[in-house]
């Protein structure tokens, strides 16, 4: 069939631990995961990416745009790579990128920014196919927040997830955290809550001075306890008090944020203390704007690298009792890579001129979609649609 085209979805989320990538083959009528793969954040990008985003950072505009560049080629070299090991149907004619993030100020209106690295040229050139890329300019446009963007793919998701038509939710744990809530008419609701894993991976960094990035498994924070007043003055964030639509990053929520405050917390309790904020603005965040309204809950579906944290999943279950905290992992899906595959499924919506945000993101109407680089095989991607 000639309208069939495969495209790489390609995340490098706020956690900066590595590239994610996932492959869904679209026709007008399906789409079909295809494969997967995770690469590591390379140290000095790793490192240069954090220090941009640091409270008060200076930089200069070579920092940024060779960073930039930097990016990109790394991107098109992995994924050239790749490419090279893939059967030709395997093989993706077109790649969507989100680009990681340094900066996301969507509010600061009527000139509102957010800004992902990576040359998406570098890319379209290293590997001769089309890039998507630039997903929230658009929106933001538009007057939208740019983000949360995954929930038109959470919500295609629902659709083969148990209860999917009870009202269920999609709960990303990220470097940053958001929810889509797919009530049983399919009406959507999502907001990014606050830091997922941001916070936990500072404080397991300053334990273990660098050598462990992340809490495997939510182990030590099981092993700690929670320091309330700590956590009590933390949950004063103005972040949390804004109503929906809304979004954040890491630079609302830097780890000098939490770390400056939470002085007085050592060792397991730091990280205790970290995952015990992760769950409350979670489980608030659903009172405020799910179960306030009384819209029926049944089940969350946590993805996400932090859908490994068992401390979130264990606590955030005793937190909002009688609501089902399941993993996507459960159901065939592996958690990691639904943001990837999301970004391919709005690469594919780029390609047919359609929107990837919509009133979760503050905007009723068009917006436009991710930018596009043809790349050398474009006629062959513009005759593979439908
Ligand atoms: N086995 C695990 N146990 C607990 N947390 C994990 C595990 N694997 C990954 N994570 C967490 O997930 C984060 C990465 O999640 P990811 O979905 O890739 O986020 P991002 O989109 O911000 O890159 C890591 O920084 C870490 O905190
Ligand atoms: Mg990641």
């Amino acid at each position: 069939m000639a309208e069939r085209i495969t495209i790489a979805g390609v995340m490098t989320g706020t956690s900066c631990d590595g590239v994610d990538i996932a492959a869904i083959e679209f026709d007008p009528e399906s789409w079909t995961p295809k494969w997967e793969a995770s690469l590591p954040y390379p140290k000095k990008l790793r490192e240069r990416v954090f220090k941009l985003q640091a409270p008060g950072a200076k930089t200069s505009v070579e920092e940024i745009f060779s960073l930039h560049t930097e990016i990109g080629d790394w991107f098109g070299d992995v994924l050239l790579d790749l490419i090279e090991g893939l059967s030709a149907d395997e093989r993706p004619a077109a790649i969507a990128m989100h680009g990681q993030t340094i900066a996301h100020h969507p509010t600061k209106r009527p000139h509102g920014f957010t800004v992902q690295l990576g040359d998406p040229t570098r890319v379209a050139e290293k590997t001769g196919r089309t890039v998507i890329s630039n997903f929230r300019q658009g929106d933001l446009a538009a007057n939208g927040e740019g983000a949360p963007l995954v929930p038109l793919y959470h919500y295609l998701l629902s659709s083969i997830l148990p209860g999917g038509h009870d009202g269920i939710a999609i709960h990303n744990l990220g470097g940053i955290s958001n929810f889509t809530y797919i009530d049983p008419k399919g009406g959507i609701i999502a907001c990014d809550t606050g830091p997922a894993n941001v916070w936990i991976d500072a404080a397991m960094e300053k334990n273990t001075k660098g050598k462990k990035h992340f809490d495997a498994g939510g182990a030590v924070a099981l092993e700690g306890k929670i320091n309330l007043p700590v956590l009590k003055a933390l949950l004063k964030h103005p972040y949390l008090k804004l109503p929906a639509p809304k979004s954040t990053g890491r630079d609302d929520f830097p780890p000098e944020y939490f770390l400056s405050r939470a002085k007085a917390v050592k060792g397991n309790d730091l990280v205790a203390t970290a995952t015990a904020y992760t769950v409350e603005t979670i489980a608030q965040a659903y009172e405020r704007f799910i179960l306030k309204d009384r819209q029926p809950l049944s089940a969350i579906y946590l993805c996400g690298g932090g859908a490994k944290n068992e401390a979130i999943r264990f606590w955030l279950s005793d937190r909002l009792d009688g609501i089902e905290v399941r993993t996507i992992e459960d159901h065939g899906f592996e958690s990691q890579y639904i943001e990837a595959q999301a970004f391919s499924f709005l690469g594919y919506r780029s390609l047919l001129g359609l929107p990837v945000g919509g009133k979760w993101t503050g905007v009723e109407e068009f917006a436009p979609p991710g930018m596009i680089t043809p790349g050398k095989n474009w006629m062959q991607v513009l005759k593979s649609l439908p």
